[in-house]
C-alpha cells in the first residue's frame, strides 16, 4: 500500500510521514531529501544551474539511492549535508526541470514498488503516484507553519525573527505552487487536514486511522 504526504513547507510533513510509518510498519520515503541530493551533487559538480539541458543530462547520470532513511550519492551518504541555505536556495533550479522531475518521480516509483510506504513531497499524490490508496495533504495557515519553523530554528540555536521565517516561507510557497509541472497541490481524492490548532499526535491518530480503514 502506498500512503503519500503532499503539503507545503513547514506543514509538520516530515515527522507526521516518519512516526505514521513507524506506527504502521511501512517504510518512508523523503522525497524532498532526494531533490535535495540532486542539488548538492548540482553544486559540487559547479553545474550552470541556469542550463536546464545540463541539469537534466547530469541528473540522469547521478547515481542516487535511499537507504534505511537515508540519502546517498555513490558511495557517501550526504543525508547531513542536504539541508543547508545554500542547497535549499538552490533546488528550485532543479525541481522547476520537467525532466529532472520525471527522472526523480521514476526512482521514487521504483523504490515504493511492491512496498508498505509512506511517500512524502510535494507531488507525489497527484503526480508520481495518481493511484496511491490514501493520500494526504497536510496544510496549516501561514502564521502557524512560519511560527512552527522559528521553534525548530530556535531548537538548533538560530534565532531569526516571524518576518523573516515568513518572508523566505512565502517566497518557497510561491515557488512550490507555481511550478510548471509537479507543482505542490492536493489531489483531487485527497484528504486535506488543516493542522492549525491541532496537536500532533491529534493529526497522526487521524492519519493512522484514515490509513488503517483503507487498509480493511
Ligand atoms: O521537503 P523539503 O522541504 O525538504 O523539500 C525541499 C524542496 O524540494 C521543496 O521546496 C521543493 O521545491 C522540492 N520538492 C519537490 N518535489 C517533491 C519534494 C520536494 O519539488 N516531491
Amino acid at each position: 500500500m502506498i500512503v503519500t504526504i503532499d503539503g507545503p513547507a513547514g506543514a509538520g510533513k516530515s515527522s507526521i510521514a516518519h512516526q505514521v510509518a513507524s506506527r504502521l510498519e511501512f517504510e518512508f520515503l523523503d522525497t524532498g531529501a532526494m531533490y535535495r541530493a540532486a542539488t548538492l551533487a548540482a553544486l559540487r559538480a559547479q553545474m550552470d544551474l541556469s542550463d536546464t539541458d545540463g541539469l537534466a543530462e547530469f541528473v540522469g547520470t547521478l547515481n542516487l539511492a535511499w537507504k534505511s532513511n537515508t540519502i546517498w550519492i555513490d558511495q557517501e551518504d550526504v543525508s547531513g549535508l542536504i539541508r543547508t541555505p545554500e542547497v535549499t536556495r538552490s533546488i528550485r533550479y532543479l525541481a522547476d526541470v520537467p525532466a529532472v522531475r520525471s527522472r526523480l518521480s521514476q526512482l521514487q516509483r521504483q523504490i515504493a514498488c511492491g512496498r508498505n510506504i509512506v511517500t512524502e513531497g510535494r507531488d507525489q499524490g497527484a503526480e508520481v503516484f495518481p493511484d496511491a490508496e490514501c493520500k494526504i495533504f497536510l496544510t496549516a495557515s501561514p502564521t502557524e507553519r512560519a511560527k512552527r519553523r522559528m521553534r525548530q530554528l530556535a531548537d538548533s540555536g538560530s534565532y531569526l525573527s516571524l518576518e523573516d521565517v515568513l518572508a523566505a516561507q512565502n517566497q518557497r510557497d510561491l515557488e512550490d505552487r507555481m511550478r510548471a509541472v509537479g507543482r505542490l497541490r492536493a489531489a483531487d481524492d485527497a484528504v486535506v487536514i488543516n493542522t492549525d490548532g491541532m496537536l500532533p499526535e491529534q493529526v497522526l491518530d487521524q492519519i493512522v486511522d484514515l490509513v488503517r480503514s483503507r487498509l480493511d
